[in-house]
């Protein structure tokens, strides 16, 4: 990357960027300069070929992200706070829209804001250590991230009220029990495991698999007759790649596919 961060740590290797929240003093809360920070960096990735999956985790052992600076909210006007919701609701999307796949490996405390980033990504590991809420009630606010609306899409409406209404904290048992989680990992597996994770998506296609994606985030909101317009669409474009080609081959030959991203 042509940029040093002040609040992330940027990581590339064999095609995978690990991006790390790094103000293990704040228990890596997102303040401006991480979320400034963010924006820039996913920018970057979304231009840069050779990064073909991101992972997403918090320095330390303690903590994902414990949320939106408070220090930093706390004066802010009603004008102040819009603004403050939507510019980290830009990040998230371009973060959740990245045409690349994002896992968060949640090493600890993923509160607030840090729960919801995790959700902006598209899969989730967790520590067994890691604890999830979704706090601001207590705090006197709302999520502001993107939480009211990602957090029952991902958990159905009525455990995230209940979540959203009492602040409560769930460890990561419960949060894979609802779906809030796809993996639980012992903490000195974290890494491994997401990185097993990207692995094997990057094994796959993937025009298909950003195609996948793309089908998941465009439709899974509308009704379904649009999504699937939409789906149809993706699939008639895959017919478009070498991949496709190669994929279907190597299915008839009975060998192992080589995908080359064409
Ligand atoms: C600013 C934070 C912080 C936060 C922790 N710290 N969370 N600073 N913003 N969100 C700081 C503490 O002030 C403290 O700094 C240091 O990190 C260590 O935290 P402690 O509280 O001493 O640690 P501990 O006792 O282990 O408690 C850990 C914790 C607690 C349970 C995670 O820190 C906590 O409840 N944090 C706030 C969680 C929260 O409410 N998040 C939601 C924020 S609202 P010092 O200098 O004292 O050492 C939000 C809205 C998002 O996220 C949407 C915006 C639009």
């Amino acid at each position: 990357m042509s940029v040093a961060y002040e609040t992330l740590l940027v990581e590339i290797s064999g095609g995978i960027c690990t991006v790390c929240l790094n103000r293990p003093q704040a228990l890596n809360a997102l303040n401006e300069t991480m979320i400034r920070e963010l924006d820039h960096l996913f920018d970057e990735l979304a231009a840069n070929d050779s990064v073909k999956a991101v992972i997403i985790t918090g320095s330390g052992l303690k903590s994902f992200a414990a949320g939106a600076d408070i220090a930093q909210m706390k004066d802010l006007s009603v004008e102040g706070g819009r603004k403050w919701a939507q510019l980290g609701q830009s990040v998230f999307r371009k973060i959740e829209n990245l045409p690349k796949p994002v896992v968060a490996a949640v090493n600890g405390f993923a509160l607030g804001g840090g729960c919801e980033l995790a959700m902006a990504c598209d899969i989730r590991i967790a520590s067994s250590q890691a604890k999830f809420a979704q706090p601001e009630v207590t705090l006197g606010i709302t999520p502001g991230y993107g939480g009211t609306q990602r957090l029952p899409r991902l958990v159905g409406k009525g455990r995230a009220k209940e979540l959203l209404f009492t602040g409560m904290m769930i460890d990561a048992a419960e949060a894979y029990r609802i779906g809030l989680v796809n993996q639980v990992t012992a903490p000195e597996e974290l890494l491994a495991a997401a990185a097993a994770m990207v692995e094997k998506i990057m094994k796959c296609s993937p025009f298909a698999v950003q195609m996948c994606k793309a089908a998941v985030n465009n439709g899974v909101d509308d009704e379904l007759d649009t999504g699937i317009v939409y789906e149809a669409e993706v699939f008639g474009l895959c017919f478009s790649t070498a991949d496709q080609k190669e994929g279907m081959a190597a299915f008839l030959e009975k060998r192992k596919a080589n995908f080359t991203g064409r």
